[in-house]
């Protein structure tokens, strides 16, 4: 059956968040895509406001916002090829992704010199750093898969969370393709598109699932109910696993030009993860969240009580020096890890209540393309009786792939803005959100310490995506 599907004005698009106004929408917004064509070209530009704009889809590409999430994938939409931008840290990727999952092209630069030389990202440098590739990263990522903009589908684009400055850069580069070429534009979080890349990799992977996502900023363990619909089960308290990986490297001595994590893993090959004896994190809190900036500094006090001086590279280091070294690393990432296991095993109890069919259990984000993170962890989750994903490590860590996919899973299902202008007004505020939560704090789940913190900047992408279904549904029914 061939449904009707809603799209957003521009005063109420995703990249417009405001829960409140989505629900102010007019029925005037759909779409008949009944009367829609194959292959045919953009409408005229006098209608573009309706966004009755066809080219993107054939009549073998079904959309609907009520199909079954996990089944809508499957749907044959080879014809649906979208553009991903990936800004909101310190890669600038790009990549051109089909709608049957097959990766056309992937692109990223990577900011390895400014992170050696700053021993961190620095935002200001960072921006300037995606300011000057944007526009080849993404002329290659189209070169590569031997496509034009006129053969996208829409463009998807990491909107949050991230830092302001340079999420900003990759809005501005999706909004001008977007506009120049008039097609859809979808605004992805970050962290939903670490999860979700999982499902192009596994094809089996359906909703409900379970998901660790572990990167620099982020250390959240979700229960994915379907697209766009989490429970957070625990997140941390304080500092990320790969910010304590990146300090451990410095501290270390290590080369930074990968960035911390992949150094640090190296090393521990080397050395006996049992010589420094670190506390596990919050052994005593009965529930799902992390916390890595005590166990920081127990690696700091380790590293100050050996005298290893992190302004003598490790390869430099003399042969005692340099187990001294590897004894910490290998220690710090068993405990690291450890950490991880305890609240995986709390988690998934919990998860298997609310969700008794759960089958899977994604773990993703740049950490998890650590071989020993990989392996420890698919213990935990086989232990359970459930099927361990993890991408390979090429879309574990930052990449335009899953920005790209994740538009995609959104766009079948209807969620995407209108084109932009071509020439956008000067004053033009970009919705961009550093801060914004993927889905709603299991009540069970929060942690006192984190009640201490400061407050969230956005509604998560959960209550937007369920005030927009509520705006559909009521619509429906009063029609
Ligand atoms: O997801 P990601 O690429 O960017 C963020 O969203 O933060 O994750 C980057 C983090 C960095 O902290 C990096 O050191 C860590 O992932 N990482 C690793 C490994 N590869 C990347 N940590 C441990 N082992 C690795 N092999
Ligand atoms: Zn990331």
């Amino acid at each position: 059956m061939v449904r009707r599907f809603l799209t957003l004005s521009p005063v109420i698009s995703r990249l417009n968040l405001n829960p409140g106004i989505f629900l102010a929408a007019s029925p005037s917004l759909r779409l008949q895509r009944q009367n829609l064509k194959p292959k045919i070209s953009i409408i005229s530009p006098s209608s573009a406001s309706t966004f009755q704009r066809t080219r993107a889809y054939t009549t073998r590409t079904r959309v609907s916002s009520s199909l079954p999430r996990s089944e809508s994938w499957k749907l044959d939409d080879d014809g649906l090829v979208v553009l991903g931008i990936e800004t909101s840290c310190d890669d600038t990727a790009a990549a051109v992704v089909r709608g049957n999952g097959e990766i056309l092209s992937q692109v990223i630069s990577s900011q390895a010199e400014l992170l050696a030389q700053y021993g961190g990202v620095a935002p200001k440098q960072a921006e300037e750093a995606h300011s000057r590739v944007i526009d080849k990263v993404v002329q290659d990522a189209l070169d590569r898969a031997n496509l034009t903009e006129k053969d996208l589908a829409a463009v998807a684009v990491t909107i949050g969370p991230g830092l302001g400055l340079c999420l900003r850069v990759g809005v501005q580069k999706a909004r001008r393709v977007a506009g120049a070429f008039n097609l859809p534009i979808v605004g992805v979080h970050h962290m939903e598109a670490h999860a979700l890349v999982a499902r192009l990799v596994e094809h089996e992977l359906s909703f409900p699932f379970m998901a660790l996502l572990i990167s620099g900023g982020h250390n959240i363990i979700v229960l994915a109910h379907e697209l766009g619909q989490y429970t957070q089960l625990g997140t941390t308290v304080d500092d990320a696993i790969g910010e304590a990986f990146d300090k451990t490297a410095k501290w270390l001595g290590l080369d930074l030009r990968r960035s911390g994590g992949p150094a640090v893993e190296e090393l521990a090959l080397e050395g006996d993860s049992k010589s420094v004896m670190f506390n596990v994190p919050m052994k005593n809190h009965k529930d799902c969240n992390f916390s890595y900036a005590g166990l920081k500094t127990q690696v700091r006090l380790a590293i100050e009580a050996r005298e290893i001086d992190a302004k003598c590279p490790v390869s430099s280091a003399t042969k005692e020096d340099r187990r001294n070294r590897a004894d910490i690393a290998a220690s710090f990432q068993r405990v690291a890890v450890l950490h991880l296991e305890e609240k995986c095993e709390r988690a998934i109890d919990w998860a298997l209540k609310l969700e008794p069919c759960i089958k899977h259990m994604v773990v993703s984000g740049g950490v998890a393309s650590n071989q020993y993170v990989r392996s420890r962890l698919n213990n935990i989750v086989e232990n359970k009786n459930l099927k361990l994903v993890c991408p390979p490590p090429s879309l574990c860590t930052d990449n335009g792939v899953m920005v790209a996919w994740t538009g995609l899973e959104h766009f079948r299902v209807g969620r995407f803005d209108p084109p932009p202008p071509a020439i956008e007004p000067d004053d033009y505020v970009y919705d961009l959100r550093p801060r914004w939560p993927l889905g709603e704090e299991y009540a069970q789940g929060r942690s006192e310490a984190r009640s201490l913190r400061t407050a969230r900047v956005h509604p998560s992408l959960t209550s937007i995506i369920r005030a927009a279904d509520s705006l559909h549904q009521q619509t429906q029914t009063s029609q």
